[in-house]
């Protein structure tokens, strides 16, 4: 496995995401001791860079996470995530949004008890608040760095004006965003901007929450209870609408003897020597296929064909207010 380099953070070029293993979509919590595996495979096959966050569960996957990767401490990047649940205040213990210097602090040292850790890799604020100036959060990443109960920080789904904000007061390690062959949003303005300041970028979802496999062509497939139910994107008109993308990557799939979610992983890899997508799964067979794609080198037209594809029909979230901000 390919390692690359966030800002100054080593990890393997792919990651894994754990999310699924308890949170968000169909089937969590069914098998632990197989998750644990996945985790353990993983590390196997050179996968260095592990994905959770204390909202995942909320707070399962840490443990889950933490527990897995015990015996494997040194050799591995653990990055995690908070502000998205209060710590401190009347509302404690409830979902919210919250990046107050108090409360990102009480965040870390839940995160670092339940991964049953001295020190998390990379930290990451999981949402823009809207409400604590940006420089207050960088200012307490920076004294927990200096304490080092957070070897690095970083920010989820920041737009470029608070991604530069926050560099100025502490460099940011990573940049993690929604980032795969129907979410081209980043192009735009975040990579320009992270590449200028040398911070590595995270696409997160790479293989589309699933759909760009091809293993899902009905939005009936998932649970009542998955997140993806309520996701625009795999609205019924969506869904049937975004086939023509799974069509074009099944195609070109065939055509270089991969699976479509390695077409779609070498696709992202494909962007640059800055990055580390962090596909998920709770599956030993999926990891192993998922992995593959580090090998995988598409051609400059099979490259084109994809780059031209159209972005998916719908929104990435049910309530966009929240990212890109
Ligand atoms: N920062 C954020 O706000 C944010 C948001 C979302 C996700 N993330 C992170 O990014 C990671 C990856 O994103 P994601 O899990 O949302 O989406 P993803 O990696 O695009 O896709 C994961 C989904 O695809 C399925 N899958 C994986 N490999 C497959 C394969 N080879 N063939 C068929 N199906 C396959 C998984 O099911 P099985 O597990 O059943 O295999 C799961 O349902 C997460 O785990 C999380 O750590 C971060």
């Amino acid at each position: 496995m390919r390692h690359v380099k966030l800002g100054t953070l080593d990890v393997s070029r792919i990651g894994l995401g754990c999310m699924g293993m308890s949170a968000f979509y169909s089937g969590i919590n069914e098998d632990d001791d197989a998750s644990t595996a996945t985790i353990h495979r993983a590390v196997e096959l050179g996968v260095t860079f592990f994905d959770t966050a204390e909202m995942y569960g909320p707070y399962t996957n840490e443990r889950l996470v933490g527990a897995a990767l015990r015996d494997h401490r040194d050799d591995v990047v653990i990055a995690t995530k908070g502000g998205t649940y209060r710590h401190i205040g009347p509302n404690a213990g409830e979902r919210g949004i919250d990046g107050s210097a108090a409360n990102i602090r009480a965040a870390v040292e839940g995160s670092l008890e339940r991964l049953g850790t001295d020190r998390i890799d990379l930290y990451y604020q999981h949402r823009p608040d809207p409400n604590t100036p940006i420089e207050e959060t960088a200012g307490v990443f920076k004294k927990l760095i200096e304490e080092g109960k957070i070897l690095h920080y970083g920010l989820s789904e920041a737009a470029p004006d608070r991604i530069r904000a926050a560099h100025a007061v502490h460099p940011v390690t990573a940049v993690q965003t929604e980032y795969s062959l129907w979410t081209r949003d980043p192009e735009e303005a975040v990579l320009p901007a992270v590449r200028e300041l040398g911070i590595g970028f995270v696409p997160y979802s790479p293989l589309g929450r699933g759909f760009l496999t091809g293993k899902y062509r009905d939005p009936a497939q998932f649970d009542s209870e998955d997140f993806r139910r309520a996701n625009p994107r795999f609205s019924d008109e969506n869904f049937r609408a975004n086939l023509a993308i799974v069509d074009e990557v099944e195609r070109i799939a065939k055509e270089a003897d991969a699976t479509p979610a390695q077409v779609a992983i070498a696709w992202v890899l494909s962007k640059g020597d800055d990055l580390a997508p962090i596909p998920g799964t709770k599956r030993i067979e999926r990891l192993e296929e998922n992995l593959a794609a580090d090998s995988l080198v598409l051609t400059a037209d099979q490259l084109a064909a994809l780059d031209a594809l159209q972005p998916a029909a719908g929104d990435r979230y049910p309530d966009m207010s929240s990212v890109n901000i």
